[in-house]
């Protein structure tokens, strides 16, 4: 017995929607038959994941995507995207959003709190597409986005401490919508967003040794990436 389909549809109002539609046929265009696809998450990926499934239907092609999110997963499953996890399949490529990038393609990701899949998929595929508009790019990482930083429950305090030795000026539990009190990751830890006017290329690894820390947004060094504009 099969479940009735429902749709997914992106929650709030698509910033730069134009530009983003366009970035996302441009990724649509790179799917090749047989290629298994780490998918990011947040609004880009969203309108990516829609054209993909056009040049599925129109060429059909046979595509496996591992996605980031269960936002992601839903959709793919109401477009007919066969999906698996990370421990099944190894990405051919990914492709994903991102909230900051400056000249060395450094990153700040994880406003949709997805940032612990979305590197798995990241370290784990040869070439990364990150689909940036606009308003994405930077002179100094860390201008407009706080850095998302998943932490164990329990760890938060020392978390906390440990981030202001490293030169966080403010960490601030994220709450959000739907719930009250903080937002839940989907692997039930919180998240810390942490200003830092000074980011080197040890922060991301230095960040990492915390224990209590699961996993930031910060990316810095990944040769893989590319970003598309
Ligand atoms: C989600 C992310 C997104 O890729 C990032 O926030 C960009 O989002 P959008 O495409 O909606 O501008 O990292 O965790």
């Amino acid at each position: 017995m099969k479940w009735n389909n429902f749709n997914i549809e992106w929650n709030s109002e698509i910033t730069n929607e134009t530009e983003k539609v366009a970035l996302a046929k441009k990724v649509a265009g790179k799917v090749k038959d047989g290629d298994v696809i780490g998918f990011g998450s947040g609004s880009t990926s969203f309108l990516a994941v829609k054209e993909i499934a056009k040049r599925i239907k129109a060429d059909k092609l046979n595509v496996i995507a591992i996605p980031t999110s269960y936002e992601i997963k839903l959709l793919c499953e109401s477009l007919g995207i066969p999906t698996a996890s990370i421990m099944e399949f190894k990405p051919d490529w990914s492709f994903d959003g991102t909230d900051e990038y400056n000249d060395q393609n450094w990153l700040i990701k994880g406003r949709g709190a997805a940032m612990f899949k979305e590197k798995l998929n990241i370290v784990n595929s040869k070439k990364v597409y990150i689909l940036a508009d606009n308003s994405k790019h930077v002179k100094r990482l860390g201008q407009k986005f706080k850095i998302p930083i998943e932490c164990f429950p329990d760890a938060i305090k020392y978390v906390v401490q440990e981030l202001e030795q490293l030169g966080a000026n403010e960490c601030v539990l994220r709450t959000g919508k739907g719930k009250d009190g903080p937002v839940m990751t989907e692997n039930n830890n919180v998240i810390l967003d942490a200003k830092f006017t000074n980011i080197d290329k040890d922060l991301e690894k230095n960040i990492k040794l915390i224990p209590g820390v699961i996993e930031s947004g910060l990316f810095i060094g990944y040769d893989n990436i590319e970003i598309l504009k």
